[in-house]
């Protein structure tokens, strides 16, 4: 639930945002999206709209032709090293099994990245524990993640996305390779273990995936709409 404080203070805030790729055509016009702590909002629209495009321009990692994101209430930094640190301490991106340490525990991998935010050891331990039972791993928590499925490996990179308690957690298709009954499990886990004052900006195709999102962006020829709730 949004508060009069939080809108006040909006988690994300993105101003005339207008991107192009070099000297390419437009692919985001003008495009202006406040976002309130704890709002899950999915972003929509054809193959090639422009989701990803944004999805880099919020989490930091493209900087925007034009116009600005405000994360927190604060600039972006200028300086490389400040917006990666704006990075590491705000976002999280979910089904990125990169950096997964296969030989260590699921817990271990879970609690590595709260230890590296400065949580205390013990905090993190219980962290990590409610972040893998949220996600229905409490009894792989202590196999190594190279003997777990797919699925599970998935749930893990939830858990350990979610327990940082990010401001942000960012979503590229999450259900794009998967069947119906495993992406069910996995969004589950995802809405589940999701701080409720965490943002989730998800880009999808899956109708689905948008329906259980409190708002709808809708990016179609450079522009954003949202439908009335
Ligand atoms: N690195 C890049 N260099 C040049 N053009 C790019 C680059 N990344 C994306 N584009 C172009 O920008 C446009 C938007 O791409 P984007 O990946 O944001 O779309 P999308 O909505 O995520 O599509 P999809 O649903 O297929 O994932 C496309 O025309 C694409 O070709
Ligand atoms: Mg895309």
């Amino acid at each position: 639930m949004s508060t009069p404080t939080a809108a006040a203070n909006p988690a994300l805030e993105l101003t005339g945002i207008s991107h192009r790729y070099g000297r390419g055509p437009w692919v985001l016009r003008n495009v202006d999206l406040t976002i309130t702590a704890g709002e899950t909002v999915a972003l929509v629209g054809p193959s090639g709209s422009g989701k990803s495009t944004l999805l880099s321009i919020t989490g930091l990692l493209t900087t925007p032709t034009e116009g600005s994101v405000r994360v927190g209430g604060d600039p972006v930094p200028q300086s490389d090293g400040g917006r990666s640190r704006m990075r590491t301490e705000r976002y999280s991106w979910v089904f990125q099994t990169v950096n997964v340490f296969g030989a260590r525990t699921a817990q271990d991998n879970v609690e590595v990245g709260m230890l590296s935010q400065g949580v205390s050891r013990r905090e993190a331990a219980d962290r990590a524990r409610l972040a893998l039972d949220a996600v229905g791993l409490s009894n792989h928590r202590d196999k190594p993640v190279r003997t777990l499925s797919g699925g599970e490996v998935q749930r893990v990179c939830i858990a350990r996305a979610t327990a940082v308690r990010p401001l942000v957690i960012l979503a590229d298709e999450p259900t794009g390779q998967l069947d119906r009954a495993t992406s069910d499990v996995v969004l589950d886990a995802l809405w589940g273990a999701r701080h409720p004052e965490s943002v989730l900006l998800v880009a999808t195709h899956d109708p689905i995936v948008a329906e259980r999102c409190d708002r709808v962006v809708r990016l179609l020829d450079g522009a954003a709409s949202e439908a009335a709730a």
